[in-house]
């Protein structure tokens, strides 16, 4: 059994990307929508996103960016896999399992997460627990969404928005004092809140009630001006929370590693807290709001460019659709991204 002081903790052992070849710039979608390069870059950070298709959808992500992040680690195997997404290749049954025998773990424990764009940080919280619990000893968290199949491609308020792609940490048993080490992590939800981002048709309530749905209901309806209030609110105040929480104060954060959904709320929220915008991680430019991939999308992308280092206090902090929101840290481990 394990005592207080042996208890092992989830440390991040390796972190691998993958995104979609297709690259659409907002020139393109400037073409058939009446909008324009420069109100997507203004509003929103965004200048190009990467879409699925030719048969890629989110399993075949996933696998992809699972398999980097195994190299990363070195790891032959893993105990379980995480996937968090909201865009499971079916409705049902969750992808994780064809992810697990893609990956060549046919047998393994493998389960969705479905928290939107805090998916990820509910990943890690879950893959994390079969960790600290002693169910395993190291875990494949997987973030991976192909969101545009839910947005109406005639919709110019949330077409520019979002993109594909899939992004993965191996964790595995460790000691608190490492790098890597993760935790405390801080997650809410509020589901008063549910009808600011939501996709009307395609669940059981369609079916419950009877009620024949209008095309446009398949795609995300979403409040924007209200989301943007909610997601900079409550991230500052889980931030502030898991700071709290690790006893380390705004001045110790080094990267600040938010959702990346808009540029102008990864600034708001870095304002609110008083972390100077040289901390902040920003590729929302490059790939747009990429859901449940967006924070292990937005790691790699630090790790790759130097501005992520060994040893850095980081800031996780994630806010979506459901509502759901929260926030993590970890000090930055000695990796390899794949
Ligand atoms: N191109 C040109 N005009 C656009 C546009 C586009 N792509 N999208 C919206 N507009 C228009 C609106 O129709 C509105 O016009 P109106 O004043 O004539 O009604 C005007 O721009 C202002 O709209 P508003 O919604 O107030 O703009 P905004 O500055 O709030 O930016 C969002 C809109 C969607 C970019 C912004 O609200 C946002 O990012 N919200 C959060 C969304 C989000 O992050 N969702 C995921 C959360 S995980």
């Amino acid at each position: 059994m394990q005592t207080e002081q042996a208890r092992e903790v989830p440390v991040v052992a390796g972190l691998g990307s993958w995104l979609p070849p297709r690259v659409v710039r907002n020139e393109e979608l400037a073409q058939r929508l009446d909008t324009s390069d420069e109100w997507i870059r203004t509003r929103t950070g965004i200048a190009e996103r990467r879409i699925a298709g030719d048969g890629i959808a989110t399993i075949r992500m996933a696998i992809e960016a699972g398999s980097r992040a195994l190299r990363s680690a070195s790891a032959q195997t893993v105990d379980a896999l995480v996937l968090a997404t909201s865009t499971p290749d079916q409705l049902c049954p969750a992808s994780a399992p064809q992810v697990a025998t893609g990956l060549g773990f046919n047998g393994i424990p493998a389960f969705d997460v479905n928290a939107v764009c805090s998916g990820f940080l509910y990943g890690l919280a879950s893959g994390g627990g079969l960790i600290s619990s002693g169910m395993a000893q190291r875990v494949l968290v997987i973030g991976a969404d192909t969101f545009s199949t839910l947005i109406n491609p005639d919709d110019r308020t949330t077409m520019p928005i979002f993109g594909d792609g899939a992004g993965a940490v191996v964790l595995r048993a460790g000691r608190p004092d490492e790098l890597g080490a993760l935790g405390p992590i801080d997650l809410h939800s509020d589901g008063d809140q549910a009808g600011l981002l939501f996709v009307p048709a395609g669940g059981a309530q369609q079916r419950v009630d009877g009620v024949p749905m209008e095309a446009g209901d398949y795609f995300l309806a979403m409040k924007g001006a209200e989301t943007f209030y909610l997601a900079y609110s409550r991230m500052a105040e889980s931030a502030r929370t898991v700071l709290d929480r690790a006893g380390w104060t705004v001045a110790d954060v080094d990267r600040f590693v938010g959702h990346q959904a808009n540029a102008r709320i990864l600034y708001t929220v870095a304002k609110q807290l008083g972390v100077p915008e040289e901390k902040v991680a920003v590729n929302v430019d490059r790939v747009g709001n990429t859901v449940a991939a967006s924070i292990p999308l937005a790691l790699a992308d630090s790790a790759r460019d130097g501005t992520l280092r060994t040893g850095d206090r980081v800031l996780l902090s994630a806010f979506g659709a459901g509502l759901t929101w929260g926030a993590a840290v970890l000090r930055w481990p000695d990796l390899r991204v794949c």
